[in-house]
């Protein structure tokens, strides 16, 4: 595809958040499956209805374009999905294992708001006010699954992973440094 004009590069952002968009519905499932909290598998559960949402407005303003949203993979979410499942097969301890998928969830919707930033910009500047404010819907939805997640990890998840690190005999901690790294991003 030639990229000659903003217009061209507006399309192919919509068709890589598409993709994106497709890979996070095939991942949540085995996230909400692996989750153990409660809180955190209904905010994943939640996420997972947004996002159905998400992949519809892009069919939505892909359509009024006269443009398929398919046609694109996104590499760079396909890493970030690729890290949540190396992180859910090192299987580490089950309040360790939900720090770790809260921030394998944080990096997915940060990269998310920077494409819907993007777009949002592009659409205003191209003059789509409806796309506008369909993209800003979308993108504050991400920004409040992101606060949602740092609650989570604050309020509790990170501490239980914390505890559950005390009460290790030591030296066994040593060997969960991978997820302990992680979870002190909070
Ligand atoms: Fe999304
Ligand atoms: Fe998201």
């Amino acid at each position: 595809m030639e990229l000659d004009t903003l217009k061209d590069l507006y399309v192919e952002e919509l068709k890589d958040l598409y993709s994106a968009e497709k890979q996070i519905l095939k991942a949540l499932p085995k996230m909400i499956k692996a989750a153990t909290h409660p809180e955190l598998k209904r905010g994943f559960m939640m996420h997972e209805r947004q996002t159905r949402q998400h992949v519809q407005r892009i069919e939505r303003i892909c359509k009024e374009l006269g443009k398929s949203p398919t046609g694109k993979k996104c590499v760079g979410m396909e890493g970030l999905i690729e890290e949540a499942s190396e992180l859910i097969k090192e299987k580490p301890d089950k309040d360790v294992l939900d720090a770790g998928l809260i921030a394998a969830a944080q990096h997915v919707e940060h990269y998310e708001m920077a494409g819907y930033g993007c777009v949002r910009t592009y659409a205003r500047h191209l003059g789509y006010p409806q796309h506008q404010e369909l993209l800003q819907t979308t993108l504050n939805e991400e920004g409040d699954t992101d606060k949602a997640l740092t609650k989570l990890a604050e309020t509790g998840i990170n501490l239980d992973a914390k505890s559950n690190a005390d009460n290790q005999p030591a030296g066994r901690s040593a060997g969960r440094k991978s997820a302990g790294r992680k979870s002190g991003r909070k």
